[in-house]
């Protein structure tokens, strides 16, 4: 990849061309957790900007700039009062709309409030997570996403902070080929003790546990193909060893969602939908959001399970670059592929923050497992240029009401082989047939499983010189 694209693909600051991108779509910017204190205020540093949001007594939510209109103090640090953050400095109120209340060490009869304003943006608060619009003019609908039209007690959100480049985080989760090695474990645990980990259950309609599927069988097919909102990522893995004779084929199905999100399963009826988010350039969070088809979801047991590895109010991970992770030699060379403990999260951190801060692409070598990272690109790259020609990107949905659901939905389950589109329509089918919640929603069918309209499988485009030539389509 030539220097320049990725400078464009990592860069999202104010005034860059993929900053002017991602501003078109909301952002995570703060669970809803972070606000449930005595003295809800939280500093927030999002696209390289820093902001503070606010909860005022009567329920309303405020996203403005970190510094202070008047002299540039630290209003994170302000008196939540009176409608508003006031500085700390010499009183000046503002309100979550940019709006000044008061100048308190100003004259009477002073008009200058009615002058002030400071930079805000509007907020929205969704299935446990504060989502921010920081793009121009009027914002779009929060897109019709399992995630987002699901009751709230069929979800859960976390995040968790990563010590490098967004690129880098997204790109992991696109990489179907990465969980047999990085993920492996040399033995395989009871399986009815999976609840809420990823990779450590049995895949739907089998027993046999996923940690011997991947790492026995390590050389998926990859196969992946444009959507409306990004990518549908196939993985498939016909079972043919230990007595096996491969007339069942694993099929893993995954969807990355524009901007810098994807869409993976936990467990049979529960999936992630999960989001990386620039903090700045050499920083981001990732935000997930755990959605039950079938049950409400167990959030003390989600919470607790993720909080162990995180320190607050930071949510950053507890092995780190500073102690190695806390790498155990004997672990690697017995159980576990990376000797960093059983939390894939980790596994995940190593990888990505092992690239380096902002990854120089320029020196990579790709290969076919790849693929659906080359189409990434591809598709981000032109949506960039698009937004600087001042057009609107493919990927961005714009969805109302009459978007019933577009899913996307996963699915890891075991099928007959070559036949993994008709298996996973008709699994996807039945757990939503039986979902409390999504047994209408019908139209996710459309988008989610087989059939994506004129949806092509992509050309494998790893070892093309020019792969991120716009000219070659
Ligand atoms: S710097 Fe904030 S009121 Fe003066
Ligand atoms: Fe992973």
């Amino acid at each position: 990849m030539r220097a320049e694209d990725n400078q464009k693909l990592t860069e999202t600051g104010p005034g860059t061309p993929g900053g002017d991108w991602m501003r078109l779509y909301w952002q995570p910017v703060a669970l809803s957790e972070e606000l449930e204190t005595e003295r809800p205020v939280v500093p927030v540093r999002v696209l390289g900007e820093d902001l503070v949001l606010f909860r005022n007594d009567d329920g309303t939510t405020g996203l403005i700039d970190r510094r202070c209109a008047h002299r540039g103090a630290d209003l994170s640090l302000g008196r939540l009062e009176d409608g508003g953050l006031r500085c700390y400095f010499h009183g000046w109120l503002f309100d979550g709309g940019g709006s000044c209340l008061d100048t308190p060490a100003e004259p009477e009869d002073s008009r200058l409030r009615s002058k002030v304003r400071i930079r805000s943006y509007p907020v929205r608060e969704c299935n446990g997570i504060v989502w921010a619009y920081l793009g121009d003019g009027t914002p779009p609908n929060l897109p019709s996403l399992d995630c987002f039209i699901a009751p709230e007690e069929y979800t859960f959100a976390f995040k968790g902070y990563l010590d490098c480049n967004w690129l880098q985080a997204l790109e992991v989760g696109i990489d179907p080929a990465h969980a047999s090695y990085l993920h492996r474990f040399e033995e395989d645990e009871d399986t009815g003790d999976s609840y809420g980990k990823q990779f450590r259950g049995a895949s739907l309609g089998t027993d046999l546990p996923m940690t011997k599927i991947l790492r026995e069988y390590g050389r998926p097919e990859i196969l992946n193909a444009r959507t409306e909102y990004g990518q549908r990522i196939v993985a498939l893995r016909k079972l043919d060893k230990e007595g096996l004779d491969g007339s069942s084929t694993h099929v893993r199905i995954t969807h990355q969602v524009f901007p810098h999100g994807i869409t993976i399963p936990l467990s049979g009826a529960m999936a992630i939908t999960q989001w990386h988010v620039p903090i700045d350039d050499v920083s981001c969070y990732w935000y997930a959001m755990f959605t039950s088809l079938d049950e409400p979801v167990d959030k003390s047991t989600m919470r607790a399970q993720r909080i162990e590895g995180i320190t607050l109010p930071g949510y950053k991970p507890v092995r780190n670059r500073a102690n190695s992770y806390q790498f155990d030699y004997q672990e690697q060379r017995t159980q576990t592929y990376t000797g960093l403990g059983r939390d894939i999260n980790v596994h995940d951190q190593m990888a990505v923050e092992g690239q380096g801060y902002i990854y120089d692409r320029s020196r990579e070598t790709l290969s076919r497992s790849d693929r659906a990272i080359v189409t990434y690109r591809r598709m981000a790259l032109q949506a960039i240029d698009t937004v600087a020609d001042g057009g609107s990107p493919e990927t961005l949905l714009m969805d109302t009401a009459d978007v019933e659901s577009r899913g996307p939905i996963p699915l890891d389950g075991i099928g007959p082989t070559g036949e993994w589109e008709q298996y996973w329509a008709g699994s996807i089918a039945d757990l939503r047939k039986a979902s409390p919640w999504a047994s209408g929603l019908q139209e996710a069918l459309v988008t989610g499983p087989a059939g994506v309209p004129g949806a092509e499988v992509e050309p494998d485009r790893s070892q093309s010189a020019d792969a991120y030539d716009r000219a070659a389509g």
